[in-house]
């Protein structure tokens, strides 16, 4: 079986895979690498101007180690994920220091840099020295959960373990570039989460997923977790037909965005409150509490007309609370 997985999958390569991105057509580390840290969040139509337009600007290690970080920050302005720029900066860096400036062939120091971590620093390893290595991203880990029908959620531990067992099992003697492509662009197409085509499959006579009818149920999501509830009041503090807002910390929930004042819901009673709501984050709950307030008085602020808050950026529960104010009987 081992042997047959990967010959069927670079089979499937060499004929459908894709052989054309810019990043295959070197075997440089440092392109490489540059290349895999921009995929590892983005998609790939998404990276290809910014991939070429970075290793134009910078177009080795040395370059990049010597650059300044608000240069790098803007070659990659528009990418998001902006830690992946400065790793990237911090890790040119370190080579240089540790390394003499030649990207390391050890799989050991190149998942020793910031940024890389095992899977890519095996892709990196794979894809510019042909080192038999295992890569095991987010996609790899549906295919096998589907193909090899692994139950639990491959963020679990257990389940990555034993994922990782399997990905080191299944690699081939040879052509592990080739493999590793194969395994991603199977990953990113074919098996995708939503809209996986079976029918084109080259895995899908012994898939075990797709012989239980169980595509759609693999891999299994990450169980519910109770999250935790938290408080807060809005002050909506209304003045000759405007709204007092503040803008967020850069840091932290909706940063920079336009939001009413937090208050201390001790000083309102039952009757003041407009209205209660729950607000669901990744991380806990939020019950917002809404309070609105007509004062003479002038406060610092942002004050804005109804019309001018609605077209800032404001999060949800804002405008939630600024349609309930339109509309005071729903
Ligand atoms: N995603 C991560 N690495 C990739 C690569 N080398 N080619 C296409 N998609 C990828």
């Amino acid at each position: 079986m081992t042997q047959e997985f990967s010959a069927i999958l670079i089979e499937w390569q060499k004929r459908h895979g894709r052989r054309d991105l810019p990043w295959q057509k070197s075997s440089d580390p440092y392109a490489i690498w540059v290349s895999e840290i921009m995929l590892q969040q983005t998609q790939v139509a998404a990276v290809i101007p910014y991939y070429l337009r970075f290793l134009e600007r910078f177009p080795d290690l040395a370059a990049l180690a010597h650059a300044r970080e608000d240069e790098v920050l803007r070659a990659w302005s528009g990418l998001g994920y902006y830690t992946r720029a400065r790793n990237l900066r911090r890790a040119a860096q370190l080579v240089v220091e540790q390394h003499c400036g030649a990207f390391p062939r050890a799989l050991e120091d190149i998942a020793a840099l910031p940024g890389i971590g095992r899977s890519t620093a095996a892709a990196i390893a794979a894809f510019a020295y042909g080192t038999r290595a295992a890569i095991l991203d987010g996609n790899v880990k549906r295919v096998f959960s589907r193909f090899f029908g692994i139950e639990g959620h491959p963020g679990e531990k257990g389940v990555e373990n034993r994922m990782w067992e399997k990905a080191e099992s299944l690699l081939p003697e040879s052509e592990i570039g080739c493999y590793t492509q194969a395994l991603m662009d199977l990953g990113a197409g074919l098996c995708s989460r939503r809209n996986p085509d079976c029918a084109k499959c080259p895995l899908n006579s012994g898939c075990i997923a797709r012989l239980s009818g169980r595509v759609h149920e693999l891999p299994q999501p990450a169980p519910k977790k109770a999250l935790p509830l938290r408080k807060t009041t809005f002050l909506v503090l209304a003045r000759e037909g405007r709204l007092l807002f503040e803008r967020r910390p850069e840091k932290g929930v909706w940063a920079g965005l336009l939001c009413f004042p937090e208050a201390d819901p001790s000083e309102f009673s039952e009757s003041e409150k407009l209205f209660a709501f729950v607000h669901t984050f990744t991380h806990f709950r939020l019950e917002i509490e809404a309070v609105l307030v007509e004062t003479g008085k002038h406060r610092e602020g942002i004050w804005l007309s109804m019309e001018e808050a609605l077209a800032s950026p404001i999060p949800n529960p804002v405008r939630k609370i600024l349609d309930r104010i339109r509309q005071p009987f729903p």
